[in-house]
């Protein structure tokens, strides 16, 4: 990390900030109820954070050198400036806005007005910075700007922005993202952990192997020869358009789609043969596209259904360890899962899949079909089994978050690998920026 990738993060958590009071400020305007705990939770993460550590750490490193360098960089600091230090006045402005609104003194479309003009400004603003200053700044600082800029920006021991404050900084994310409305947030939080895989597996292993595997429906070939490897401890990233054969190599994979051609290597066995429960015994579990949980059972149930493989005396801890993760599921642990929103049945689906103890788990699509800010807290959720060792093969048609958070990728069309390579190349190449990524 250094101090451009550390303002880059901020100005997309930022930019999903205004594009959530966005969305917000809609459901105003179609009379919802002001919610003052949401509210107060997104002022407090932009005075804490926006206004007392982000544009303070800008102007004092980035935008004060920056100046000395550029006379262009300069005329469009002054202005970003300006907008710096009013911030926190305007902020306040806001913040009484609001409260006479849930006072019933302004009405939801006066309110929805004066956050869009809120949000209009903070979005130029981000967009000035990342249209103009960065590359101008790449551009014009020498080495030793730089020096001086990182190190503040990496100073973990800073009261601003040291180890301490930058936790403090994202338990007020979490916050916001935690009171955000269904459509756009949920009550879960990504952190917690789950048993690491042991110590013994060493990354360059192979964990998967598979070899010219091929799949049909009736006559049509959905897939026509996939060779694919998986090392312990990696997140693989599977992509390629709707239709591609994204699915129906996991489902493969996991047994419950028949193989016509080809081999599957896992953990140095020919498990081609072997059924899906025995599969799954052996560490191979599915998270399945579109959720698939079961709506009358309840939640525990759910994960019960997910460790039907385990040794009974194991489950219930498991299930705590999944319940640390997801505190909602918990609360709502006797409930019938098609309660759950679309993000937490997502979270449901990972959980039940989570207490089979993979070796190896299978994620289909899990960031489909919701909000922003709930993919964002799906993806969380991964990078947070990553860290932990969990080795994992991911499919998503969301290739550009997929292979940002991938060790490697593979891009299939139409039944076939055409591309392989590390998350970042995979990233950068031209041909899956134009056909995926839309850049
Ligand atoms: N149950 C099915 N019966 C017939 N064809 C299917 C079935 N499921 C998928 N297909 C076809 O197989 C191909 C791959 O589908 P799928 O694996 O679902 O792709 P992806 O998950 O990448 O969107 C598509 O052409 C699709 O129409
Ligand atoms: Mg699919």
């Amino acid at each position: 990390m250094d101090a451009l990738s550390i303002i880059s993060q901020d100005h997309s958590n930022m930019w999903r900030l205004a594009t959530t009071i966005d969305h917000v400020a809609l459901e105003i305007e179609q009379v919802a109820p002001v919610d003052m705990a949401f509210f107060n939770a997104v002022f407090d993460y932009i005075e804490q954070f926006v206004d007392r550590f982000h544009h303070p750490k800008e102007d004092d490193y980035l935008f004060r050198l920056l100046r000395q360098r550029s006379s262009e960089a300069a005329v469009i600091i002054d202005a970003l400036q300006v907008e710096h230090r009013d911030g926190p006045a305007n902020l306040a402005a806001l913040r009484a806005t609001v409260a006479a609104a849930s006072r019933g003194e302004l009405s939801g479309g006066q309110l929805a007005m004066e956050l869009r003009g809120y949000t209009t400004v903070l979005k130029n603003h981000i967009r000035a910075e990342e249209k103009n200053i960065l590359p101008l700044a790449r551009a014009h600082l020498q080495e030793s700007d730089w020096a001086e800029i990182n190190k503040a920006f990496l100073d973990n021991a800073d009261p601003l922005f040291g180890e301490t404050a930058k936790a403090e900084y994202r338990e007020l994310y979490h916050r916001v993202v935690s009171l955000a409305p269904e459509s756009v947030g949920m009550g879960g939080h990504s952190v917690g952990s789950l048993q690491a895989s042991s110590a013994s597996e060493t990354k360059a292993e192979l964990l998967l192997q598979v070899q010219g595997m091929e799949s049909c429906y009736g006559r049509i070939k959905a897939l026509k020869g996939i060779t694919l490897e998986v090392r312990r401890g990696e997140t693989v990233a599977l992509v390629g358009a709707n239709g591609a054969g994204k699915t129906t190599f996991l489902r493969t994979l996991s047994g419950v789609q028949p193989m016509s051609a080809g081999s599957i290597h896992f953990d140095n066995e020919d498990i081609s043969k072997l059924r899906s429960d025995k599969r799954m015994r052996r560490g191979i579990c599915q998270s399945p596209e579109g959720r698939q949980v079961f709506g009358p059972l309840s939640i525990e149930d759910n994960l019960r259904l997910g460790a039907y493989t385990q040794p009974k005396h194991q489950v219930e801890g498991d299930m705590e360890k999944i319940f640390t993760m997801f505190p909602i599921l918990k609360e709502k642990r006797a409930l019938p899962a098609g309660t759950l929103s679309g993000g937490q049945q997502q979270m449901l689906a990972i959980g039940r899949a989570l207490v089979g103890r993979p070796r190896l788990l299978l994620l289909d699509e899990p960031s489909m079909g919701l909000a922003p800010l709930l993919v964002e807290e799906v993806f969380n959720v991964i990078k947070t089994l990553k860290r932990q060792g969990m080795t994992i093969l991911l499919v998503e048609q969301n290739a550009f978050a997929a292979l940002a958070i991938a060790d490697r990728g593979y891009v299939l069309e139409t039944g076939n690998v055409t591309l392989t390579g590390t998350g970042q190349e995979l990233i950068s190449n031209e041909q899956v920026r134009a056909a995926y990524l839309g850049m």
